[in-house]
């Protein structure tokens, strides 16, 4: 089989170790052969792939990024631009396409999929809210780069008697807020499913610092203060619908030095949680995401995505990966707040 892999949305700490494997496992074992499609949905559109053999994936286990590239383009959202894809894949002589991504890239796949294209998903997104898959690969590394955050912050919020916001990704999910603050031990976790209510927070706040602690913040990015709306860095659409969120971190300290009296800083970890390399989980999680893929491929199932169910990889319909997102439930976000204020 001749096999096209592609990588699509934000990068992520695990993309390269899953490509790694579909490549040992389908040269070594299957005998296929295979394209990397650049750039995400870009390649297969501009017919922009390069051989990907055994020599092209020496050595990137460890390396974050993608070696492949990656893009938000949308093919769907560009005229002529799906049948361009199916024509120039037709053109490559490609049987099968395996596409790494999130919400986004795997709708596409979907909707490719339906319409006659063979595709295999992986599952990839820090900000684990993929349906149908216990844990997105990347997740992991970015919960463990924001709890180092929180704990080298305890330090400068302890010396100087002062509240820090710290600001994380999440657009839709809380769950990287959820963990980083549980994992570092944040007196406020908030997160998009629960707008939050600023006077509760401020007592938070107050309560930490009259029994002689500082308070740490962790602010999901899609957080939302009770009758707001999300906080925008920039308010243009994305090919996916998607605007730039950024900025709730920095309102929340300003609201809450105003109401407590104590000074407020913020700090936005941005792009340093899907920077560098993977932690071993990611890197063992995205190993059998692509095995399993490769294995999906190889056996011509389709239209599915790999998934992780407690500890087995399973394959899932793309249709109920996309279906909807996987947020934080109630009864998890209790869990955090016994240790509010
Ligand atoms: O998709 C993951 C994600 O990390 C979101 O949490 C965040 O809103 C978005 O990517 C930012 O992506 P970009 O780097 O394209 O602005």
């Amino acid at each position: 089989m001749r096999i096209g892999v592609l990588t699509g949305g934000g990068d992520c700490p695990g993309l390269n170790a899953v490509i790694r494997a579909i490549v040992r496992k389908g040269v070594d074992e299957y005998g296929h052969e295979f394209l990397g499609y650049r750039n995400g949905w870009k390649g297969p559109l501009e017919n922009d792939f390069a051989e990907l053999g055994v020599p092209q994936v020496r050595g990137i286990l460890p390396r974050g990024g993608t070696i492949l590239g990656s893009s938000r383009t949308n093919p769907y959202s560009i005229p002529g631009g799906v049948e361009e894809v199916t024509a120039n894949l037709r053109a490559a002589q490609v049987d099968a396409l395996i596409a790494i991504g999130g919400e986004d890239t795997l709708g596409v796949a979907k909707k490719l999929n339906d319409a006659g294209t063979p595709i295999v998903g992986v599952p990839k997104t820090i900000d684990n809210d993929l349906n149908a898959t216990d844990y997105t690969f990347g997740f992991d590394t970015a919960v463990n780069i924001a709890m180092e955050a929180i704990d080298r912050l305890h330090t400068t919020a302890e010396s100087h008697h002062r509240s820090l916001v710290v600001e994380v990704m999440g657009r839709h999910a809380g769950w990287i807020a959820l963990h980083a603050g549980l994992a570092g031990g944040a007196n406020v976790i908030l997160i998009p499913e629960r707008p939050f209510d600023l006077d509760e927070v401020a007592r938070y706040v107050k309560h930490r610092f009259d029994t002689q602690y500082a308070a740490i913040l962790v602010v999901a990015e899609g957080a939302v203060p009770q009758g707001g709306a999300e906080m925008l860095q920039k308010g243009e659409l994305d090919a996916f619908g998607h605007t730039r969120l950024g900025g709730v971190g920095q309102w929340l300290a300003d609201a809450l030095e105003e109401r407590t009296g104590f000074e407020s800083r913020a700090v936005v970890l941005g792009h340093v949680q899907r920077g560098g390399t993977p932690t071993a989980f990611d890197r063992v999680l995205a190993t059998r995401f692509g095995l399993a893929a490769i294995d999906a491929a190889h056996e011509g199932e389709f239209g599915v995505m790999t998934a992780l169910s407690g500890t087995q990889i399973t394959r899932v319909p793309l249709a109920a990966a996309t279906a909807k997102l996987k947020t934080v439930p109630v009864e998890r976000y209790a869990e955090a707040e016994v240790f509010f204020g």
